[in-house]
């Protein structure tokens, strides 16, 4: 599927939405209650947006019922680790894409568009590659020749790639505020315009994103890092590169994230004046740092879900809107951010048996007040 036809399938299914539900949202109060049946990619088609979620292939293959739901809800899918170096390369000279057909198959069969993530990223890198990649020039053709590999295979099919994911870190203490990572120290900062090169010379038809995480909270962290992100993309698109779009990952904690984003609704403002469009790319509400019962917990995280989208949405920059997961089953948050207490955690909309939660009607919600695209 083209860049052009990715874009369309957020329109698709418009009329499903006639004689939805809508329903008032109280903060804190408690409930985004009185659910339609519509899915979510038709909330969000009706307003011209796209919604979907990461999924993993194994679950996809051994999970008939959760496939059931993924096939419902989205209009895309992005393989969570099946195109990761790790997951693509085996070794240096094999590349098995056994997994990420899977995922594609899949996609095709439903219909649904697929983002590729991540071509150039510091972590999730083969064991191989710290011994095997020790030059400018080893790493330059190892980088030529995995995006014109992973990019050529799937021309046409994949319409949206994280091209390259999370270089921004001012923590690192680079005036330029990169991140220090084996691709910068192996090519030097111009190593993010040679992917994006690549990546177009591999399929010139696809949509590619720089994606961050981190850039979401209106506080001083995320203020500087949204800084160092806007000049590096301001300078690449005065440079020609083609970098189309901004990925906000929108990993974001309940206990943190409480109140509007508003900076980052003026920053993707800035964003969207470069010429560039946005996509939500992994969000998901980690609950791990809220007490309460169940009732209570999920009522903080839906309304998390629902003001930071409003912000957000308000922006018509925003096209997509993706979960990192679709149900509280799989999550990576249940290994990376456990609760205190052993609870199983929940932070997606879905819970582990794929009912829906406060956060879908609350996502359903903030879609279906958003402007038209
Ligand atoms: O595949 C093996 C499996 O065979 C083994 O049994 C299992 C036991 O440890 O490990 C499995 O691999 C793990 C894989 O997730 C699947 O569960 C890797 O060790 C683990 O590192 C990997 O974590 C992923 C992580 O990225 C690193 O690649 C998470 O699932 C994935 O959700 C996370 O996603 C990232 C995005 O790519 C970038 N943004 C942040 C986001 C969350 O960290």
């Amino acid at each position: 599927m083209n860049r052009r036809a990715f874009l369309a399938t957020g329109a698709l299914s418009a009329a499903a939405l006639a004689g939805s539900v809508y329903f008032a949202g109280r903060r804190g109060a408690g409930h985004f209650a009185a659910p339609d049946g519509a899915p979510l990619r038709d909330h969000a088609g009706a307003r011209g947006l796209r919604y979907g979620c990461a999924v993993r292939a194994r679950h996809l293959a051994e999970d008939p019922a959760f496939a059931a739901l993924v096939t419902r809800e989205c209009a895309v899918l992005v393989p969570e680790n099946e195109l990761k170096w790790e997951a693509l390369r085996p070794t240096p000279d094999r590349f098995d894409f056994t997994a990420a057909d899977a995922v594609l198959a899949f996609a095709e069969r439903h219909a649904q568009a697929v983002r590729g993530h991540a071509l150039v990223w510091h972590s999730a890198l083969p064991a191989w590659f710290a011994g095997g990649v020790t030059t400018r020039a080893q790493a330059e053709a190892a980088l030529r020749g995995h995006v014109a590999a992973v990019v050529g295979r799937y021309a046409g099919r994949i319409g949206s790639w994280d091209v390259v994911n999370e270089a921004v870190e001012p923590g690192d203490g680079r005036a330029d505020g990169l991140r220090v990572t084996p691709w910068l120290r192996l090519i030097g900062p111009e190593y993010l315009s040679l992917a994006f090169h690549l990546a177009a010379e591999a399929d010139a038809r696809a949509e590619l994103v720089y994606n961050e995480n981190w850039i979401e909270l209106d506080d001083a962290g995320s203020d500087r890092k949204r800084g160092a992100v806007l000049e590096r993309l301001a300078r690449m698109r005065a440079d020609r590169v083609p970098v189309h779009a901004l990925g906000v990952q929108a990993h974001l904690r309940a206990e943190r994230a409480r109140g509007g984003p508003e900076r980052l609704s003026a920053f993707l403002g800035e964003v969207a004046s470069l010429g560039m469009k946005v996509l939500v790319t992994e969000m998901d509400v980690a609950d791990s740092g809220l007490s309460g019962d169940v009732a209570r917990r999920d009522a903080e995280v839906a309304a998390v879900y629902h003001d930071y989208l409003a912000a957000v949405l308000d922006q018509p920059a925003v096209t997509t809107v993706l979960t990192w997961g679709l149900s509280d089953r799989y999550t990576w948050l249940s290994r990376q951010r456990p609760r205190a207490d052993r609870l199983p955690v929940r932070p997606l909309p879905f819970d582990a048996e794929l009912r829906p939660k406060p956060a879908r009607h609350a996502i359903a919600r903030a879609f279906d007040a958003a402007p038209r695209r």
